[in-house]
């Protein structure tokens, strides 16, 4: 089936998030070191963003890497670190190109210093693009953002900056890395693991969840497609009823 064709252009979400799985079995299932998967992978980055930008999505949130990452055998991570210090260098001026915008989410202070160096450069040298935006999850723990956004919350309660009652969402939803991005409509997850892994918790309150068999290095542009086709035939309802939703669209 041609996913794409089928697609209702009007109801495109604004925000994609992935969590890209299984690159470490994809490559034990070929006899190949977890690092082929991780390289191969990154074509699958290439598709997933290619899709993205050709149905104009504004925002794709990739988990690149969680702080629970560090715990892999050294040669992983450092395997992973150069991958996407490479990765990021040699696909630069094709995000400039396609008027893509990096940005990270996560604890990228601690990562190592060439790794730092490439991000800062490519996200400072796509600041003006318009185009989607490319969000990568580096270092990134869900609780963690939580956690220092309520210190930080906790602090300017303190110095009294802010009242008891100015806590509300929207100020919580402020202090996250994601402040000023909505929250993605869909999250697709490959690898046929179904979990969410400390990824975006306050973000996917409400988030339609994808899960895929499909090993991340296997993920093509028809399977991104499929994702928001099954998206669009389901309903969000937010809490309300089926009939109430059919009375809203009714009025839109
Ligand atoms: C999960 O597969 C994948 C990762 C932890 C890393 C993802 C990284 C890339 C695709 C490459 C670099 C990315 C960018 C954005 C340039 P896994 O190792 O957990 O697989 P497994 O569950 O089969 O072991």
């Amino acid at each position: 089936m041609n996913y794409k064709e089928k697609l209702d252009i009007n109801r495109i979400p604004e925000h994609v998030a992935i969590i890209m799985d299984g690159n470490g079995r994809w490559a034990t299932e070929k006899g190949q070191m977890r690092l082929v998967g991780h390289a191969t992978g990154v074509e699958s980055v290439r598709e997933a963003l290619t899709a993205a930008t050709d149905l104009q999505i504004k925002y794709l949130t990739l988990y690149a890497f969680s702080t629970e990452n560090w715990n892999r055998p050294k040669a992983e991570v450092d395997g992973l670190m150069d991958l996407l210090v490479t990765t990021i260098a040699s696909e630069l001026e094709s995000l400039n190109t396609n008027d893509v915008r990096l940005l990270t989410i996560g604890n990228s202070d601690e990562l190592p210093e060439s790794c730092k160096n490439e991000l800062l450069n490519a996200v400072k040298r796509t600041e003006n693009n318009k185009g989607t935006v490319l969000i990568l999850a580096l270092n990134y723990s869900s609780k963690l953002e939580i956690k220092q956004a309520v210190k930080r919350i906790a602090e300017k309660y303190k110095q009294g900056e802010i009242e008891l009652d100015e806590i509300n969402e929207e100020l919580i939803q402020n202090h996250l890395y994601t402040a000023g991005i909505p929250d993605p409509e869909l999250m697709i997850r490959t690898s046929g693991e179904i979990r969410i892994s400390n990824f975006l918790l306050w973000q996917l309150a409400y988030s339609e969840l994808h899960f895929t068999p499909v090993l991340w290095p296997d993920f093509k542009k028809e399977d991104f497609y499929r994702a928001i086709y099954e998206y669009q035939s389901r309903q969000r309802r937010f809490g309300m009823i089926a009939e109430q939703l059919n009375e809203l669209n009714k009025n839109d």
